[in-house]
């Protein structure tokens, strides 16, 4: 439609739409600033596209009609299609070993969705957030809608700084301004990629009941395990009924099916379902995931894992050889990314251009904390998306870049 009249549009914009810039509509291969999409993606959490299970979703699909075709095509329920939830259960007793019931789960339009009603279950504009710093950039531009003040707090190699934490959740305590909530990634935190000790998580839970806040805890990636053994959930951990668990089908089966859930209390479920209307997650695409997932899920895993474990190998040993011991890299034990901190006097925007020249993207750091002007000394790369070829060729452009950007 053609514009007749020239408005400004920011006037008429409520404050939560004004609170985050516009991002570039593109798909996969986000550009780079030369405008020409890069050739090396190292950018978003892209799963890898040749690990689709194209024919098991086909033939899900061809299972699924014939028995559900009327319900996969009208509205579901609220909390979404129940096979669905129960596969959550499923996966938790698998991966977690713990039981949980299809009444603690609603389904979501992918984690992301699941972790915007949880801020804006939780949270008032002004309500103090904690935040590790740095966290997943999705989340922060989520939260930022629901006008919440954002508080980071440090990481270590076990996590987030709980020492650090109990010094701002007292002086909030002090000013007379709850903390509302507590956001952590506990396995391969994005983008840092350590992994919460158990330790870390027993205190966290300690503090979020003295000083009476939830805890939304994003698990992501937690299946994609490449090294080292899987720790309890915090959800798994509470004995109190403080946390929101977050998951997603979007890196163990395709981010395209936009399949994720909350993992909370029973009690608090119909109070996130009040914030939810809208005839129910995709009845449909629910369908052909749970037929799909319910008699593939560890095996699938397993092919991803082998995938993903030698794509992150790959780009590791890239990096030292090409690097050595000039940048700090990350070795997360599962996951998707890799975190750097550039080499000293390494400057941020020239490498950016430097990157782009050879199409190579990434994401630079700042994107990743509460508060704009911190970050630059670092940069997150993912290594999910690009073949292996691209990933060796990629990297060592980007090391060169690197090593020009002075
Ligand atoms: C840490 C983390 N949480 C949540 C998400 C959201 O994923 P989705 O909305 O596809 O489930 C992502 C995606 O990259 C992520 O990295």
């Amino acid at each position: 439609m053609e514009t007749v009249k020239s408005i400004n549009y920011n006037a008429q914009l409520s404050t939560r739409a004004l609170a985050e810039q516009p991002r570039p509509r593109l798909g996969g291969r986000r550009r780079t600033s030369t405008g020409l999409a890069p050739l090396y993606s190292f950018g978003g959490g892209f799963p890898d596209p040749e690990s689709f299970p194209f024919e098991g979703m086909l033939q899900a699909t061809a299972d699924m009609l014939p028995k559900e075709g009327k319900d996969a095509l009208t509205y579901g329920d609220v909390y979404g299609y129940l096979g669905l939830r129960e596969l959550v259960c499923q996966k938790t007793r698998h991966y977690e070993g713990y039981e949980i019931s299809p009444d603690n789960v609603m389904i979501t339009n992918g984690s992301s969705h699941a972790l915007a009603l949880a801020c804006e279950l939780l949270v008032d504009p002004g309500d103090p957030v904690i935040v590790e710093a740095p966290t997943f950039s999705g989340t922060l531009g989520n939260f930022r809608r629901y006008g919440p003040q954002l508080i980071g707090v440090s990481l270590d190699n076990e996590g987030i700084r709980t020492d650090e934490l109990e010094e701002k959740l007292k002086d909030l305590q002090k000013q007379g301004r709850p903390t509302k909530l507590i956001y952590t990634i506990v396995n391969f935190q994005n983008p840092a990629g350590m992994t919460q000790s158990l330790r870390r998580r027993t205190a966290l839970l300690d503090l979020a009941e003295k000083y009476d806040t939830m805890i939304v805890e994003d698990d992501a990636y937690g299946e994609l395990r490449y090294d080292g053994e899987p720790i309890r959930a915090l959800h798994g951990l509470d004995q109190s009924g403080r946390v929101i668990h977050t998951g997603t089908l979007s890196k163990i089966l395709g981010a395209g099916v936009r399949l994720g859930w909350a993992i909370a209390p029973k009690e608090l479920l119909p109070k996130l379902a009040v914030l939810k209307t809208d005839g129910g997650t995709s009845p449909y695409t629910s369908r052909v995931a749970t037929y799909y997932m319910r008699e593939h899920l560890v095996e699938h895993v397993e092919v991803l894992k082998a995938i993903y474990h030698q794509k992150r190998d790959l780009m590791l040993e890239r990096l030292r050889v090409n690097l050595g011991d000039t940048a700090q890299v990350s070795r997360p034990d599962g996951g998707f990314f890799l975190w750097i901190k550039l080499p000293e006097g390494t400057d941020p925007f020239k490498l950016v251009e430097l990157a782009s020249e050879r199409r190579v993207g990434f994401v630079p750091g700042p994107s990743f904390f509460p508060s704009a002007d911190e970050g630059y000394e670092y940069i997150r790369l993912a290594f999910s998306f690009a073949a292996l070829d691209e990933i060796r060729q990629g990297t060592d452009l980007l090391c060169e870049a690197i090593k020009a950007a002075r």
